[in-house]
C-alpha cells in the first residue's frame, strides 16, 4: 500500500524532534551529521555510496572531466525565456544573488548552472510524464558566470509544483536546482532554491530532509521589489554562501 502524507508527515517530525535534541545537548550527536539517509525522502536510501570513497589522484580526475572557458558562456545562456521563437507561458521572474565564501567574499568567474520545471511542474525529461503540459517555448535550464563581486543573475520563468512519486499525494513545492562549481570539475556543489510562502513545504521530505529549520531556511529566496522590473518580471534575491556557519545546504547528489 502507498504510504499517505500523514505516515510521512509523522515520520519527518520525529526525525527533526531527535534533531533538535542533538542540537540541544539532549542526545548524542548523529555519527553521520549529513544524513545521507532521510527515511521520509524514500529514495534517499538508495542515493548514496554505502562503501568508504575511492582515493583518486585528483590531477589525472581533472584531465577526464570535462573544461569549460570563460568563452564559452554566452551571455544570454542566463535568459531562459528567450531560448526559443515564442514567449514562455508563465510568470517571468529574475532570480538573482551572489556566491560568497564563508568569510562572506565574493566568489568570481563562477559556472553556475539552473535546471528547473515549467510554469506548469513539468520537466522536459522522458521520466517526468505526469499529466501536466510541456511548453515549447521553455526548456528550463540556464548558466552564467558570478561577476566580479561575486553576482549571478537569471531571467526565467517561476516554476510550477510537481507531483512525485515518493509517497500518496507528494508534491514538490516550487523550486530552482542550482549547481555551482569550485576551482574545478569534481568540486560540483547542487543545491535546490524555493520561492517564500509555499503552502507545500511542511510536506515535503527533500525540503524537510534538512534538520535544521536556519539551514532550512536560507534555502528561500526572498522576493526583491527593487529586482522587479515594471511591466516586465518579479523578482527574487538569494545568495549562495559556500562555506562557514550560513553555509548553503548542499546535496550529495542530485535529487529530483
Ligand atoms: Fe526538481
Amino acid at each position: 500500500m502507498t504510504t499517505t502524507q500523514e505516515t510521512i508527515s509523522a515520520e519527518i517530525a520525529a526525525l527533526h524532534e531527535k534533531a533538535a535534541a542533538e542540537r540541544e545537548g539532549a542526545l548524542e550527536p548523529d555519527p553521520e551529521p549529513t544524513r545521507l539517509d532521510f527515511a521520509p525522502y524514500r529514495s534517499s536510501l538508495l542515493r548514496h555510496p554505502t562503501k568508504a570513497l575511492q582515493q583518486a589522484d585528483p590531477e589525472s580526475m581533472e584531465r577526464l572531466a570535462p573544461v569549460f572557458g570563460q568563452q564559452d558562456v554566452g551571455p544570454l545562456e542566463s535568459d531562459l525565456t528567450i531560448q526559443h521563437r515564442g514567449e514562455p507561458i508563465g510568470e517571468r521572474t529574475v532570480v538573482t544573488g551572489r556566491v560568497l565564501d564563508g568569510a562572506g567574499r565574493p566568489v568570481a568567474g563562477q559556472l553556475v548552472e539552473i535546471w528547473q520545471a515549467n510554469a506548469a511542474g513539468r520537466y522536459i525529461h522522458q521520466r517526468d510524464q505526469h499529466p501536466a503540459p510541456l511548453d515549447p517555448n521553455f526548456t528550463g535550464t540556464g548558466r552564467c558566470l558570478t561577476a566580479t563581486d561575486g553576482t549571478y543573475r537569471f531571467t526565467t520563468i517561476k516554476p510550477g509544483p510537481y507531483p512525485w512519486l515518493n509517497h500518496l499525494n507528494a508534491w514538490r513545492p516550487a523550486h530552482i536546482h542550482f549547481s555551482v562549481f569550485g576551482t574545478d570539475f569534481t568540486q560540483r556543489l547542487v543545491t535546490q532554491m524555493y520561492f517564500p510562502g509555499d503552502p507545500l513545504f511542511p510536506f515535503d521530505p527533500i525540503y524537510q530532509a534538512i534538520p535544521d529549520p536556519t539551514a532550512r531556511d536560507r534555502l528561500i529566496a526572498g522576493y526583491d521589489h527593487n529586482v522587479t522590473r515594471p511591466e516586465v518580471s518579479t523578482g527574487y534575491r538569494w545568495d549562495i554562501v559556500l562555506g562557514g556557519a550560513r553555509a548553503t545546504w548542499l546535496e550529495s547528489e542530485d535529487a529530483q
